[in-house]
């Protein structure tokens, strides 16, 4: 299904908003194309996109209306979902007209620029954790989509758990989640480093994805363990069947 935004190539464009018409002379305003795999916005009506509103519903009833404002998507594995499920659902609860931030703190492997492509690159998570000059709030994409607001990782960090362990760190994810009605943030999977219990730790709740025929439940329910040990409340598991 298509959007009257939407391109041939499958992707649609947002507007740049107020905010974004006044840049740095010389620079041009940031557009960002919305690739398919947000398929909340590409086939509102498919299976993943329901399985997605289903999960926004129960978020919205056991989490969001509570007052809990951080949830923190993370997995056993690579390959599971997770920036998939991160980005469809942040977009699905900014489109139920929650004010929703999206950051990508996967800084091993980050994937939310190619799920929303920026026109070019912006101060990003990496800028704020790495140089205490940055100003928080300059990383931070405001209204990408309506209600819906961004920070990129600003690519690969050789110093990752060093900056996810950071006080920086720790003061902007609580800046966001006093702002925004609720801050989604995207993970690393936690097989292979210890960054999606540092962040999930941070954000205090938490969702596991586990995929279908990939994830063993083995992993799962080490993770849980792992979480509840570090005090973090895992709100619950989403089974990605793709
Ligand atoms: N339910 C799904 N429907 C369609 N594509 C999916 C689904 N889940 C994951 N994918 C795709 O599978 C690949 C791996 O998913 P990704 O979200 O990047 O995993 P992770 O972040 O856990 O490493 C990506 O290309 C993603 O778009
Ligand atoms: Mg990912």
């Amino acid at each position: 299904m298509m959007s009257e935004n939407d391109t041939a190539d499958g992707t649609a464009t947002t507007a740049p908003f107020a905010d974004e018409a006044v840049q740095p002379s010389g620079e041009k305003p940031i557009t960002f194309k919305i690739s398919d795999k947000v398929v909340v916005a590409s086939d509102p009506s498919s299976p993943e996109a329901e399985a997605i509103a289903a999960l926004r519903t129960h978020l919205l009833s056991h989490h969001v209306d509570r007052g809990r404002r951080g949830l923190a998507v993370c997995s056993p594995s690579g390959g599971s979902g997770t920036t998939f499920v991160s980005v469809n659902l942040a977009v699905s609860l900014a489109r139920a007209g929650i004010k929703t931030l999206l950051i990508d703190a996967n800084l091993r492997e980050p994937s939310l620029h190619r799920m929303i492509v920026p026109s070019r690159d912006m101060p990003s998570l990496k800028d704020a954790l790495i140089d205490s000059d940055t100003e928080y709030g300059s990383v931070i994409q405001e209204n990408v989509l309506p209600n819906l607001s961004l920070i990129y990782s600003g690519g690969k960090s050789s110093h990752a758990q060093e900056l996810l362990s950071g006080a920086r760190f720790k003061t902007l994810l609580d800046l966001c989640m006093r702002e925004f009605g609720v801050t989604i943030v995207d993970t690393p999977a936690s097989n292979t480093n210890a960054d999606g219990r540092r962040i999930a730790s941070v954000v205090r709740h938490a969702i596991i994805v586990a995929r279908k025929d990939w994830t063993y439940v083995a992993d799962v329910n080490t993770l849980i363990d792992e979480l509840r040990s570090d005090k973090v409340n895992v709100v619950g598991t989403v089974y990605n069947e793709y």
